[in-house]
């Protein structure tokens, strides 16, 4: 072999890279600041597998999306190759042909006795390595959903809370900002509640990340795809008006009009987007539970001074998804310009056969945030020294953070609680604020079980006075403090 033809051998595949020193760097701030505002949120890391049964995302990312249907890497499993059905069925057609070759006891009678257990064998065996098939994972939702599922999750006290980190795969046409071994930091809460103030705390805790890292320039766009009862019929709607003006479409729109109408939504080529603009809209379609519980997200979005765009194409490319779904852009990226994508997808659990659960994530495209960065002049690599002298598992103060638990009553008081939540999170303390009002008892119970050291107790008594009650759980001692006194105090009595 030439020295030319080995070096050409050893390049990275196509769509796959390195990343290199001094980038690594950033990458490693980019991970650390995702750990470090997470765990304030109460998310804790999960690691999961890069590889899973084919099966998983088929029946959660869906078999008709183009992830599932082009994208995965997919291998049959080496043992169910060699499974012992399949071999007997083998060697039953080898000894038919023999017979047949050898003109040697061959008669009608046994070779369909040949054929028949040569089908029997193969169909099963080629059966058996079809569900055995194995993917490198697309995305980690699916397999989050799983591990809750296969580890009994849904007992643990209060909202699963998960955060992950790790490369996906997806066999994509590699471009700027799109590659086929990617990386992604994403998030999942799951649990009894559909709350969307679980849907604004999780936007909250995505912008208070980017924030930390100092991207600048996002926006923010939000959509509700509806559920299992108003988005059925809004696709009908969306069907009928297809009928007419798909022939004035791209190709690929045409077909979609027919097999999958949402996607028309998707499309980006420029002559077909003034047909689309007059389409009718899903958000004009939505039942009064899902309208209502959209604007419900969009008043605690604007609660918590956080701008957004309605986006009402919105649909995103994977079938999980119902009612919440947004997507952050960032500047500098071109046409790849998406660096989080995320949504609702109550139900899911079930699908997948695990018990009753809602749930709601998002996912960073690690690649595209590191590039933006880049491009803002917020991925500063010499900064990143510093941090090689402080530990690398980040702020100095996380050893000693303190775990606070939110209890707050009245629908009244729950903006306040926010904002104490928030100004909490700032200093590094993990806080817990239940999405929904608990009764005290409850409330203080969940706390203990959290293993949370205090509980904040925020009625309508406390919102009057503007002194809240501070308990801390392993004595049960309190105290009644105005907010300022209240964080001093806290900061002042961290404990290990
Ligand atoms: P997704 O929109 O498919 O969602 O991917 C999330 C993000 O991953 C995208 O916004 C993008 O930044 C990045 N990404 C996707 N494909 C590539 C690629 N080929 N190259 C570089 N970056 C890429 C999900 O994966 C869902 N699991 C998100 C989620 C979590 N929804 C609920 N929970």
């Amino acid at each position: 072999m030439t020295q030319e033809k080995q070096a050409e051998k050893l390049q990275a595949i196509k769509g796959v890279r390195d990343i290199l020193p001094p980038e690594s760097a950033l990458w490693n701030r980019v991970e650390q600041t995702a750990r470090d505002v997470f765990a304030t949120y109460n998310f804790r890391e999960i690691r999961l597998p890069v590889i899973e049964h084919s099966e998983l995302f088929a029946r959660s990312v869906g078999i008709e999306t183009d992830i599932v249907l082009k994208e995965m890497y997919t291998f049959p499993d080496p043992t169910v190759v060699a499974d012992r059905n399949f071999l007997a069925g083998m060697r039953a057609l080898r000894d038919l042909h023999d017979a047949y070759q050898k003109n040697r006891g061959y008669t009608i009678a046994r070779a369909k006795e040949y054929v028949a257990a040569a089908f029997a064998g193969l169909s099963e065996g080629i059966e058996r390595a079809a569900s055995r098939l194995t993917s490198l994972r697309p995305e980690a939702t699916a397999s989050v959903v799983r591990a809750y599922i296969e580890h009994g999750m849904h007992t643990l006290p209060g909202d699963v809370k998960l955060y992950y980190i790790g490369p996906m795969f997806r066999r994509e046409r590699p471009q700027k900002g799109r590659y086929r071994q990617f990386y992604q930091i994403g998030a999942e809460v799951l649990g009894q509640s559909d709350s969307p103030n679980i849907d604004a705390e999780v936007v909250e805790m995505l912008m208070a990340y980017l924030e930390r890292l100092g991207l600048r320039g996002t926006t923010l766009y939000v959509n509700s795809i509806g559920n299992a009862e108003c988005r059925p019929k809004y696709i009908e709607v969306l069907r009928q008006a297809l009928q007419s003006v798909s022939a004035r479409m791209c190709e690929d729109c045409q077909g979609r009009a027919i097999t999958n109408p949402l996607r028309v939504l998707d499309c980006k080529v420029e002559a077909d987007q003034p047909i689309i603009e007059k389409l009718p809209r899903i958000t004009d379609h939505l039942c009064d539970a899902c309208r209502a519980h959209f604007s419900a997200f969009q008043e605690q979005l604007k609660q918590r001074g956080i701008a957004y765009e309605i986006n009402w194409r919105l649909v995103r490319g994977l079938d999980y998804y119902m009612r919440t779904t947004f997507e952050i852009t960032a500047p500098g990226l071109g046409a790849q310009n998406a660096i989080c994508g995320g949504g609702r997808y109550d139900g899911l659990v079930e699908l997948l056969g695990g018990p009753p659960a809602k749930g709601i994530g998002f996912a960073i495209g690690t690649d595209r945030l590191v590039l933006s960065l880049q491009e803002v002049g917020a991925g500063n690599m010499k900064a990143e020294r510093k941090d090689v002298t402080v530990p690398v598992t980040g702020n100095a103060l996380k050893a000693d953070v303190g775990k606070v638990f939110i209890a707050w009553m009245g629908t009244a008081s729950y903006p306040t609680a926010v904002k104490l939540a928030r100004r909490l999170r700032a200093e590094n303390f993990i806080v817990e604020l239940p999405p929904e009002e608990t009764k005290l008892k409850k409330s203080l119970g969940l706390a203990d079980r959290l293993g949370a050291h205090y509980a904040v107790l925020l009625g309508e008594d406390e919102l009057a006075s503007g002194s809240y009650v501070l308990r801390r759980l392993a004595d049960g001692e309190q105290k009644k403090l105005p907010e300022p006194e209240l964080v001093g105090y806290l900061k002042s009595d961290r404990r290990p």
